[in-house]
């Protein structure tokens, strides 16, 4: 057996917790939404099982309004592990927040490794109507600026926490004093590789204004100083959701719905492309619903819409790629911030280091634009990095040395893909 396939699958094996996988064992002790379906596309491969009862556990979290809640917390794992814990949410065993919806596509991928076992467990039929309720309570409670555009309330739901696109709406919330919480992270990770204190003061503020809120997200628009932001990457992912929502329903033989998730897809990518692409730029920017003002930052969730098959702007935003703000083909993986600003960090989280999630899907965005060249050093390029780096969280972009946790849950099991 190759040594990076079985260190990778060993990670895997050991962040298992009986029905899903902890991305990390000591930074993050819970089962996170995204990290979940990034790792079932690993998990495919290995144990088919597996990657379902992932999804499933995952799913079993869902709101009856139809939001997949970001955490799900382990019973087992000790209140001190992990700030906020269920005593902040107040919301029984999940938070109350979101994270990008990359779930369809993946039991899409999870049922095609294993049909036969996925028939036997009715896993297709099963997942399809809570992921329906998903893209629909997006497409419609979060729909906040009346575009078509599912909209964010908090910088953890765009998985992207302290990318430098959210400073400008998180500058009018005011930070909780730091006394007042205890940041279990920088127990397990270097302050340097972490989001600030006064970052995580306004984390901590505005989550706690959602859940007084009773996380109705038609009262948020009232709360003063609150978050509300239309983010292209999450919105791009939701086009992609609903295209493979397509293809199950074709599976399952229902063309109806077929048709109507590739009309809802289409809707989407098209409020894209008309609220968030900059065509001067060459780039998607977020939008700040309460200002109607477009941030400027150029940042990696600006490249997602790449993965949308018919995206008309591709060739200009892999220029944009490969020029000097992301040099993609030229540094490690694809950085998370912009290369020639002056306050790219290399090992701060999304202010700068490359993420192997993002790798990996702007990968498979080259693949539907026909840059198979640039999509193979890419693929590579992922899979040396996170070898050479015990699988970490991400790594800077310049010498591909790794950052924040090691034996990450969605770099073991995105390597794992790779090499399929
Ligand atoms: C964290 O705890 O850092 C997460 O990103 C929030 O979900």
């Amino acid at each position: 057996m190759d040594v990076t396939w079985g260190s990778a699958e060993a990670v895997l094996a050991d962040n298992w917790i009986g029905a899903s996988t902890v991305p990390s064992r000591g930074l993050y002790p819970h089962q996170w939404s995204w990290d979940s379906a990034f790792i079932a596309f690993g998990l495919r491969h290995l144990a088919p099982e597996r990657a379902r009862r992932e999804l499933v556990t995952l799913f079993s979290a869902q709101w009856r309004d139809g939001r997949v809640p970001h955490i799900l917390f382990n019973p087992d794992t000790p209140p001190e592990a992990y700030f906020p814990g269920p005593a902040f949410w107040r919301a029984g065993r999940t938070s109350g927040l979101i994270q990008p919806p990359v779930h369809a596509r993946a039991v899409l991928a999870v049922h095609r490794a294993d049909p036969a076992g996925s028939g036997a467990e009715t896993f297709l039929a099963t997942l399809y109507p809570k992921l329906k309720a998903w893209h629909g309570y997006l497409r419609t409670y979060r729909d906040a600026g009346g575009r078509g555009l599912a909209s964010i309330v908090h910088p953890w739901e765009s998985g992207m926490d302290n990318s430098p696109a959210w400073d400008g709406p998180l500058s009018r919330v005011t930070p909780v004093d730091p006394a007042g919480f205890v940041r279990r992270d920088l127990e397990h990770g270097h302050a340097a590789d972490r989001p600030s204190d006064e970052d995580y003061g306004r984390y901590v503020r505005l989550a706690s204004a959602y859940r007084d809120c009773g996380y109705l997200d038609e009262r948020w628009a009232d709360v003063d100083g609150g978050f509300t932001v239309e983010d292209p990457g999450l919105n791009a992912l939701l086009a992609d959701a609903e295209l493979a929502l397509a293809e199950i329903a074709d599976v399952l033989g229902l063309p109806a719905a077929a048709a109507t998730h590739r009309e809802s897809a289409a809707r989407v990518a098209k409020a894209l492309q008309e609220t968030l692409w900059d065509s001067a730029s060459g780039f998607f920017f977020a939008r700040d619903v309460r200002t109607g003002e477009r941030t400027r930052e150029y940042t990696c969730a600006g490249l997602l819409p790449l993965v949308l098959p018919d995206l008309a702007v591709a060739p200009a935003l892999v220029a944009t790629a490969t020029g000097p703000r992301f040099r993609l083909g030229e540094v490690h993986g694809v950085p998370s911030y912009d290369l020639t600003a002056a306050d790219f960090d290399p090992g701060r989280y999304w202010r700068g280091p490359s993420w192997f999630n993002v790798g990996w899907l702007v990968r498979r965005g080259l693949l539907h634009h026909g840059e198979h060249a640039l999509a193979a050093w890419l693929r590579d390029d992922l899979v040396e990095t996170a070898t050479g780096t015990g699988f970490a969280e991400y790594a800077d972009p310049f010498t591909g040395t790794g950052h924040g946790a090691r034996s990450f849950g969605w770099t073991a099991a995105l390597t794992v893909d790779l090499m399929s």
